[in-house]
């Protein structure tokens, strides 16, 4: 029996049991039976299966928001905004996104060489697909792998954080009631540390892990001796970048809300805060005004806008990348108080924004994932860049400016897989746009179009459309003339001066006049009729 903690009060939310790895083993197997009925169905019939969700995530829209709040600490809007109105954004938009981009294609020919080959590709599922998604974001996050999985023909079996069980009970319900075919999504109770190795004796085809980069070297290493594919979604340390013309307000208003919503815990939210060194003062002023206004307390819908941390071993984290930095020299500009009386006993870390913290101090290398905002001045945009890429991380990042000009070309010189402009973080929120990192953040795709290639693999058929024939003009017999033909069609097709020894650079420099040109042209297309006949 494992205790889920509520991480505003300190007490059990919920107990858990975990599963067996029988009873894993035996997910599986059924799982990889229903793809096969399930691989066959069109995406129309897949799509009308999945188009039931959305109702059943509104009927249970109040279930769902007051369980990820329990279990996460954060509020009932960041749950609903970020989380439940995003699955039924999502789950809309890869039934219709799978059909179109998944289907068949006929590849363009490159060369009139292949004149008698057509080709097909054909984006076929793995088979089972095994999701490990984080605690920060216990529904959308798996949910939108489980679409994604499901609209190209996978089944899934689902693994979500021991913090997060009820959060994927409630998955397992939803899907359950939209009455889809049998054993397509199965979601399983595993300590973390044995799943990958589970995953992958079980016989899983793909995993897609969502989590911390250190959890993802693990996954990379087991996976690695048995050649199973992953994909990588890990942590960041986003760099905020904000320009001399940027709005401030806006920019104080984007911080405030990608820096501490769901306490900070968001792979993608605010760390670190590059300002221009005109700006800073005033940015740093509207801030700090601002920040002041941010209530923290119980997310219980009594008005306040920040929870607590998710678990303890988080607080612990987060508190000491700030003693650490404080330690280094960095000052404490803001600290904000946490409730006092009977929710002290839960995991609240006040709101704190650090000046003057020094390079290499954890909270400016690693990932801090909570209410803690580093601010540094910037001279010019060179020192602009070169900090905000100073990281081994590279989630996202964004910038703020009224130039579109530099809105164009900056966001190309950061090594992020995301960039936005005058916003951050929301766009994991869009389905259509790809969402994945750079350097120690990952190096795969989730969203999008390109989440759904992430999910399939590539089969190419390629025809021969003379099946008639005798033969391909390179198969066997070569007889003494054939290099001199092929090199006919070296010549033709890379369009040389010359022909056979005509193509060196020798042949280049001078010039060979018109009829003799004319005449190893018309040889050159002779010899191409001559290996065309080959083929009978
Ligand atoms: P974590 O890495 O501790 O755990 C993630 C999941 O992996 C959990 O379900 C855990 O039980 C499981 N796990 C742990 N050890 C495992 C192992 N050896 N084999 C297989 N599974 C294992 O991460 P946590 O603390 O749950 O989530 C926070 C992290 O997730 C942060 O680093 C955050 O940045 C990252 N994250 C990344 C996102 C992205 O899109 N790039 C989105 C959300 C979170
Ligand atoms: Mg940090």
């Amino acid at each position: 029996m494992v205790k889920i903690i509520n991480p505003v009060t300190g007490g059990t939310v919920a107990e858990t049991v975990y599963d067996t790895l029988e009873t894993l083993k035996e997910a599986v197997s059924k799982a990889g039976a229903a793809q096969g009925k399930w691989q066959k169905l069109s995406f129309k019939e897949r799509g009308l299966h999945l188009s039931r969700i959305r109702s059943v995530i509104v009927k249970h829209a109040d279930e769902l928001t007051s369980t990820i709040s329990s279990v996460t600490g954060k509020s009932g809007i960041d749950a609903i905004t970020t989380e439940i109105l995003s699955a039924v954004i999502a789950s809309r938009y890869y039934i219709k996104l799978a059909k179109r981009v998944l289907k068949p294609e006929k590849v363009r020919r490159s060369s009139i060489f292949f004149f008698n080959k057509k080709a097909y590709v054909y984006h076929e599922p793995y088979g089972v697909i095994g999701i490990i998604s984080p605690w920060n974001y216990p529904f959308i996050i798996p949910f939108h792998e489980i679409m994604m999985a499901l609209t190209a023909g996978n089944t899934v079996i689902l693994k979500v954080a021991t913090q997060s069980q009820p959060v994927g009970k409630l998955i397992q319900t939803i899907f359950d009631e939209a009455d889809l075919p049998a054993n397509i999504i199965r979601v399983v109770n595993l300590p973390g540390k044995i799943t990958g190795k589970a995953f992958i004796d079980a016989g899983i085809d793909k995993i897609l892990f969502t989590g911390s980069t250190e959890t993802g070297r693990e996954i990379a290493a087991l996976a690695g001796k048995n050649l199973v594919p992953v994909s990588f979604e890990l942590g960041g340390s986003d760099a905020m970048i904000i320009l001399p013309d940027a709005n401030l307000k806006r920019a104080v208003n984007g911080a405030l809300w990608a820096g501490l919503s769901n306490s900070g815990q968001s792979c993608g939210g605010v760390e670190r805060i590059y300002a221009a060194d005109s700006v800073y003062d005033k940015f740093k002023e509207l801030l700090l005004e601002n920040v002041k206004k941010i209530r923290i307390g119980p997310t219980d819908g009594s008005g306040t806008e920040i929870g607590p941390l998710t678990t303890e071993k988080q607080k612990e984290k987060v508190s000491g990348h700030v003693e650490d930095a404080v330690r280094k020299g960095a000052r404490v500009i803001y600290r904000s108080g946490v409730p006092p009386g009977k929710n002290s006993s839960g995991f609240f870390y006040p709101v704190t924004i650090l000046e003057n913290v020094p390079a290499d101090a954890p909270v400016m290398q690693e990932e801090t994932f909570g209410p803690v905002i580093v601010l540094e001045r910037v001279k010019d945009e060179s020192e602009i860049v070169r900090k905000a890429n100073d990281s081994p991380l590279g989630l996202t990042s964004s910038l703020w400016t009224s130039s579109r000009k530099k809105a164009s070309y900056l966001p190309r010189l950061l090594e992020t897989g995301v960039v936005s402009v005058n916003d951050h973080l929301m766009s994991h929120g869009m389905p259509e746009t790809p969402w994945g990192g750079y350097k120690d953040s990952g190096h795969s795709i989730t969203h999008g179009k390109w989440g759904l290639y992430e999910v399939t693999r590539v089969k190419v058929v390629v025809h021969e459309k003379f099946p008639w024939t005798q033969r391909d003009p390179w198969w066997y017999p070569h007889d003494k003339g054939l290099y001199k033909k092929f090199k006919s069609v070296l010549f033709l097709l890379g369009g040389q001066a010359g022909r056979g020894d005509r193509t060196g650079r020798e042949g280049n420099k001078k010039k060979a006049g018109i009829f003799k040109r004319i005449s190893r042209f018309t040889g050159a297309v002779m010899d191409m009729f001559k290996i065309i006949l080959r083929f009978f």
